[in-house]
């Protein structure tokens, strides 16, 4: 079974991204955050810097795509295959708001037609060898739309179909509806992947037990807040004090360095210790002191006193 990083916008960049690679083995593929193509066909500076050749070089990298105009996916896909990349992946799953009103993302979902027309205009170009995945929820409001959706799929050559079994209207909310991915699991013919909910090694052989056949499955927040969790699942060692501050280490000084800002490095940081403070044995008082930082000494001071005080737990802690 494959392993998984999920996009997550705001977290990881190619800063995380190269930091992770470096520090923690396990991931099989990191799916980047979702870029929107538009009309003007041209990459903006700081799409590039999140899909361009060097942000990259050496990491197993898929970048998504957020679009419903099959001209500018195939515009982008192109570029994106000439980069280098062999799989571009769609994302049929984006909950937000202003995504959604815009027909995008999970309000790809909405209407049928359009969807199967954005595929087979996309799938009716000489996309050379070029694989393209699909990141999608169950629905927009209701699990009972997935059957009309899977339809549509199955018409298509999807090299992989991500499924977080959620509906749009769960946003991140509404527990993950594991029941309801093992419902359609003997309806889906191409490569499968689960993604949602699995933040410990226990988690992960449930769902490879429980979901047999799947080809892998994509972790997000889970390993964010324990960056080895792809490692250990691989029956590897746990994160170690000083590896999680080296990795930290280089993320924060890649920040400082390409953000050529203290607020705006600690900003991005705070994001992250949103997911990582579960790693540490009372985490969130401290936590909140990193939320108060507004500037790297008090940032660093917060950071120091975690590492100094605080023992790592063996998973992270989502009782909070
Ligand atoms: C802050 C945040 C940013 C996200 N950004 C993206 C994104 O750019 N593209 C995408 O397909 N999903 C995105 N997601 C969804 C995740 O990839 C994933 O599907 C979701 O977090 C559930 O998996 P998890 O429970 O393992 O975190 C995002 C989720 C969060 C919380």
């Amino acid at each position: 079974m494959e392993l998984y990083f999920a996009p997550m916008e705001g977290v990881t960049g190619p800063q995380f991204r190269r930091a992770h690679h470096i520090y923690f083995s396990g991931v099989d593929k990191y799916y980047l955050p979702f870029i929107s193509p538009t009309q003007d066909h041209v990459f903006t500076p700081r799409e590039l810097r999140n899909v361009g050749p060097q942000a990259n070089e050496g990491i197993p990298a898929v970048p998504q795509l957020l679009t419903k105009n099959a001209g500018d996916f195939l515009w982008a896909a192109g570029e994106l295959q000439k980069m280098g990349y062999e799989e571009v992946n769609l994302n049929l799953g984006c909950p937000s708001g202003t995504v959604v009103a815009k027909g995008k993302g999970a309000g790809m979902l909405a209407d049928l037609e359009a969807l199967d027309r954005f595929f087979q205009e996309v799938f009716a170009a000489d996309l050379g060898k070029l694989k393209i995945s699909v990141k999608t929820r169950l629905g927009l409001e209701s699990p009972q739309e997935f059957p009309a959706l899977l339809e549509i799929f199955a018409r298509y050559p999807i090299s992989m179909l991500i499924l977080h079994p959620r509906v749009r209207t769960d946003y991140y909310k509404v527990p993950v509806r594991r029941t309801e991915f093992l419902k359609v699991l003997p309806d889906i013919h191409c490569p499968l992947c689960y993604n949602g909910g699995l933040t410990t090694v226990e988690d992960c052989v449930r769902a490879e037990m429980e979901f047999s056949g799947i080809q892998g499955i994509m972790m997000g927040q889970g390993l964010i807040a324990d960056p080895a969790l792809a490692r250990k699942v691989r029956g590897g060692a746990p994160a170690g004090l000083e590896e999680l501050r080296s990795f930290h280490d280089m993320l924060y000084q890649g920040y400082l360095r390409d953000f050529g800002s203290q607020k705006n490095a600690v900003f991005h940081m705070k994001e992250l210790w949103s997911y990582f403070f579960r790693l540490f044995d009372g985490g969130e008082k401290l936590f909140k002191q990193i939320k108060k930082a507004q500037d790297s000494r008090s940032y660093e001071g917060a950071v120091d006193r975690i590492f100094r005080e605080l023992p790592l737990r063996q998973d992270g802690d989502w009782s909070k």
